[in-house]
């Protein structure tokens, strides 16, 4: 084979090189008598790829041999085809058979089980390759948002001796002879972090041990978490309304091919990406409920994804609801000075039903109420001496929130399960491969 310089399909197009050196896998295949015709995949794209008996009799036997996945370098000349898939199309001149795969287990119309179980093969559709650009553009715009605004990125332990976010959800782990848990959220070590950095983030993996078998939870995920010294409610949920046009506006930026692949309506996201995002309070929500869409909640009760999904609605962009009760909120979280049984806490709610993306609140600074609530919640308050020594040693206001990576790039993607957002996803049901 001559020596040459291999491109991606994406570059080999974009550069319009009438000779085009591709390697990658056997996406399709379709053999007639005359012609043998092969849809070519790599990372960038696929093309259609059509090997002549008459012209190439060596190239066309060996072609025969070909099934689905098949690694092959190609040697062909490029030119414009309308009617190929991707609207060129390559004559192929010279073939090299690196291996011939196995008949491949994934066919067409396959159960949901079939592909997770082999998640190691699917993750290689053109689907999934679409959603893992994105979550990777949605991961770089959250590095280049908190950076450009001055925060520090923190490391917080993921092996910690204490609950966070309830003790329900808690994965425990043997720790030498004694045992931890897996970090369900960074926010109390970045309540530490704080006081020597000022404004920090963070993504890093999370846990928690959900027992509901809903598309929106996932036992192992990727948490976006912020904090700030100094700032409160009304500031940070601005935070969070410019991370989440920025995430969005980025993807708008670099992922159009993508979002096309996933068939996602892209004026939505121009939308998500330019419009304000209006704050409101919880009571303000059970109004809406109750006005709007008939629904009864009771003043005190968590709002449930439905009562979250018709809130959204209403709206049409990502809504901030705030002031939560008090009782059924984390202990972290403050009572307000006006009115103490409401919390200083929000929740970001995104549209088309994707619900709550982001938690997050202004942080209590009440050593002795925050001891009651983590006694009330079954907690030994002891083990967080640590923590309430944060409020003895110059103890100053502060918030923060957490993104859930998984949910943003769901709804993004438009996709129906937030399995398919992470290359290899953990559920109650679902640990392998
Ligand atoms: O609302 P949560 O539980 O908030 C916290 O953990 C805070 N400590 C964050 C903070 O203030 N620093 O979780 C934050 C977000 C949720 O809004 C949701 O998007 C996502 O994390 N999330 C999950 N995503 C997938 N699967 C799960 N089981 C999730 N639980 C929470
Ligand atoms: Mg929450």
């Amino acid at each position: 084979m001559v020596k040459a310089e291999y491109l991606t399909i994406e570059d080999a197009i974009k550069k319009k090189i009438p000779i085009a050196y591709l390697r990658g896998w056997v996406y399709r295949e379709r053999k007639s008598n005359k012609f043998i015709f092969i849809v070519l995949r790599d990372e960038s794209d696929i093309i259609q790829c059509v090997i002549s008996k008459a012209k190439t009799p060596k190239i066309f036997e060996k072609a025969e041999q070909l099934t689905i996945e098949s690694s092959v370098k190609i040697t062909g000349n490029l030119k414009k085809d309308e009617r190929a898939p991707t609207g060129y199309e390559i004559s192929v001149t010279d073939l090299e058979i690196i291996q011939i795969a196995e008949p491949f287990p994934i066919t067409e119309h396959q159960s949901p089980e079939l592909l997770y179980d082999n998640r190691h093969l699917w993750i290689r559709s053109r689907h999934l390759t679409a959603i893992l650009k994105i979550r990777h553009t949605v991961v770089g715009a959250i590095h280049n948002f908190f950076r450009g605004r001055g925060y520090y990125e923190f490391d917080a332990p993921i092996f910690q001796p204490t609950m966070s976010e309830g003790g329900s959800t808690l994965f425990e782990v043997k720790y030498f002879d004694d045992k931890v848990y897996l970090s369900q959220s960074w926010q109390l070590y970045a309540e530490a972090g704080i006081f020597s950095l000022g404004k920090i983030y963070n993504m890093g993996p999370t846990f928690r041990a959900e027992k509901s078998k809903t598309s929106r939870h996932l036992a192992e995920f990727w948490m976006a978490e912020m904090e700030a010294a100094w700032m409160r409610l009304e500031e940070v949920t601005e935070v969070a309304k410019d991370e989440i046009r920025f995430i969005i506006q980025e993807v708008l930026n670099y992922n159009k091919k993508e979002l096309d692949i996933l068939e996602r309506d892209i004026s939505l996201l121009e939308k998500y990406a330019k419009e304000e995002y209006p704050t409101i309070k919880y009571a303000e929500a059970l109004k809406i409920l109750n006005e709007k869409y008939d629904m009864e909640v009771p003043w005190g009760k968590d709002l449930r994804t439905i009562e979250e999904a018709k809130i959204a609605e209403h709206f049409q962009v990502p809504v901030i609801v705030t002031h939560y009760p008090t009782e059924i909120m984390g202990f972290y979280k403050p009572p307000s000075e006006k009115d103490s049984k409401e919390a200083l806490c929000f929740d970001m709610l995104a549209p088309e039903g994707y619900c709550e993306i982001i938690g997050g609140s202004e942080r209590s600074l009440l050593v002795d109420n925050m001891m009651e609530r983590l006694k009330a919640e079954g907690e030994n308050p002891e083990t967080y001496n640590w923590y309430f020594d944060l409020r003895k040693y110059g103890s100053v206001p502060h918030s923060g929130y957490g993104v859930g990576v998984e949910r943003v790039v769901s709804w993004i993607c438009g996709i129906d399960n937030i399995k398919d957002a992470i290359a290899f996803p953990r559920t109650m049901l679902r640990k392998a491969p």
